[in-house]
């Protein structure tokens, strides 16, 4: 799909993805991170890119709320351009894990189809897909940013898991839960995500 875009054609570079994971000793890969605000993706994708460098393996973090202030700063929290936001994303993220970057992207990620259309743009295997489940209660009552209670008294419209729909993912690779006496730590779950990479073959 080239969207408006007529009498292109696309180059190969004789350097190929095979080429520089060889170099990386590393699967190219994306890692998406998808949960509420306030459920510990960033913290989560910050113990992950640090223990996986920590093994010498290449990681870039995508960031929702950082990308937000700048290639997507054009962006608002509206449905069509929260989808617009994931799909720019699931494309960089595309482009860093054909690198032979372990990417890691923490967005709220909030419909299926966009997380779908994602999945659908990478190669088989190289899309995988992490659910942080924890319950909404948990997420107001951190509430590291004080969100959650603008959102309840309104003053911030369209807030995901009060008023803007969540749609947990249905299939996913991996699921990370937090319910409420249980306290697994980011790093915990980072590990978790690292076990699974191992066992699959993304690190050499
Ligand atoms: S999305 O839905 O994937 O496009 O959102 P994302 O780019 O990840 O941005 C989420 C962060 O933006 C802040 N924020 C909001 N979140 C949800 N709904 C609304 N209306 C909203 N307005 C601002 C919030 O800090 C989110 O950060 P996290 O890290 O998820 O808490």
């Amino acid at each position: 799909n080239v969207g408006n875009s007529t009498n292109i054609m696309w180059h190969d570079c004789p350097i190929q993805k095979r080429d520089r994971q060889q170099l990386l000793q590393q699967k190219g890969c994306v890692i998406w991170l998808t949960g509420l605000s306030g459920s510990g993706k960033s913290t989560i994708a910050c113990a992950l890119s640090r223990s996986l460098h920590s093994k010498g393996k290449l990681t870039y973090v995508l960031d929702g709320d950082n990308i937000r202030h700048g290639l997507n700063c054009d962006l608002s929290f509206r449905a069509e351009d929260r989808s617009e936001n994931i799909r720019r994303i699931g494309e960089v993220a595309k482009l860093f894990a054909d690198a032979g970057v372990i990417c890691i992207t923490s967005l709220i990620s909030p419909y299926q189809k966009d997380r779908d259309a994602c999945r659908a743009l990478l190669p088989k295997g190289d899309f995988i897909e992490v659910f942080i489940d924890v319950p909404l209660s948990v997420c107001e009552a951190r509430d590291p940013k004080g969100l959650y209670k603008l959102a309840r008294a309104g003053k911030i419209k369209g807030f995901t898991g009060i008023d803007d729909p969540y749609e947990p993912p249905c299939s996913c690779e991996i699921v990370l839960q937090q319910k409420g006496s249980d306290c697994t730590s980011p790093s915990d779950m980072a590990e978790i995500v690292i076990s699974y990479l191992e066992e699959n073959g993304y690190l050499r």
